[in-house]
């Protein structure tokens, strides 16, 4: 999987580099370049950012300064936009989008080159939405793609939650293009405008509160996609059964290891008991239960066709 990622702090992920991440770049499971937004710039400030249209506290990103980035890393020409929110031409559908390692703008802020076209024939991923000129559409409808070539990711705190099911789908694409917003964030035409190129744009917060900025959001929607990737994780059996895996999302049950008793505290008795039968049903049902206490919202998303008679009981 190619990774690119675009941020004014490309070296906030160095840390890729470490660990199983750094792991899978030797191995050639994933490529990962940051780029540093600055590079697209004009002026001698390097300015990525100016003042809210209509008013307001901070500043926001740019479009013009992305777009140059972005037409760059997704071999697309610059295209005006019509009345409609339409491209005036059509030239750029069917136009690349790269699909491979090689094939694309790999400017590395870090080694300090400088942007160069990418250029590819991959085909685009139909556009979920299309944008107009005078009104943004909002990113609601991510619907499940498969077989995906290249996603463009904006994190964004007022995007829809970007959940385990996200991670599965998006980890069956061929590259990932981020985009990491600071300040009061992006230009809301920058995502727009790009479904309407044909791109496939998500929107996601990690969570309900508010970062810095894209990094973070970024480092975790990575990690949560590339460890779903064959030969990632040492040992892969250990994805199956966690918390928000498969058709289902329950929380995981607890987990002990050895000693059976610690500092006075015992393990629950049927885990040592060698039946794995019982075990698993102790383990079913301690997340149900977990699952209805503490995150009754995913009890009510539960398929009830999927629920055995002895976990109805639960
Ligand atoms: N940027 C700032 N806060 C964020 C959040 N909660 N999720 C995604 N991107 C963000």
């Amino acid at each position: 999987m190619q990774i690119d990622i675009v941020s004014v702090f490309p070296e906030y992920f160095d840390v890729l580099n470490l660990s199983l991440f750094g792991k899978a770049q030797s191995k050639g499971l994933v490529s990962v370049h940051a780029h540093n937004l600055r590079d697209w710039t004009h002026d001698v400030h390097h300015s990525v950012d100016d003042t809210p249209v209509g008013g307001g506290a901070g500043m926001v990103m740019k479009p013009e300064v992305w777009a140059e980035c972005l037409d760059d890393l997704l071999g697309l020409e610059p295209r005006e936009m019509n009345a409609d929110g339409e491209s005036d031409s059509n030239s750029n559908s069917g136009a690349g989008i790269p699909d491979g390692a090689d094939a694309t703008a790999t400017t590395s802020a870090a080694a300090g080159e400088s942007p160069s076209n990418g250029t590819g024939d991959a085909e685009h991923q139909p556009a979920s939405d299309s944008a107009s000129a005078d009104t943004v559409p909002d990113s609601d409808s991510q619907a499940p793609t498969h077989n995906l070539d290249t996603v463009l990711i904006f994190p964004n705190p007022s995007a829809p939650l970007f959940t385990q099911r996200d991670a599965t789908e998006l980890s069956h694409a061929k590259r990932l293009v981020f985009g990491c917003g600071r300040y009061e964030g992006y230009d809301a035409r920058i995502p727009a405008y790009y479904r309407a190129q044909g791109v496939d744009v998500r929107e996601y917060s990690i969570g309900d509160y508010v970062l810095n900025g894209g990094e973070v959001a970024v480092s975790v929607m990575l990690e949560a996609i590339t460890r779903l990737l064959p030969g990632f994780m040492g040992n892969p059996e250990s994805i199956v059964e966690e918390s928000y895996t498969g058709s289902e999302a329950l929380l995981e049950h607890r987990q002990y290891t050895r000693p059976a008793v610690w500092r006075g505290m015992g393990v629950p008795d049927v885990l040592l008991s060698g039946d794995h039968g019982k075990v698993n049903r102790f383990r079913r049902d301690e997340a149900l239960a977990r699952t209805d206490a503490i995150r009754p919202d995913l009890i009510e998303q539960l398929d009830c066709a999927q629920l055995s008679k002895a976990d109805r009981k639960t």
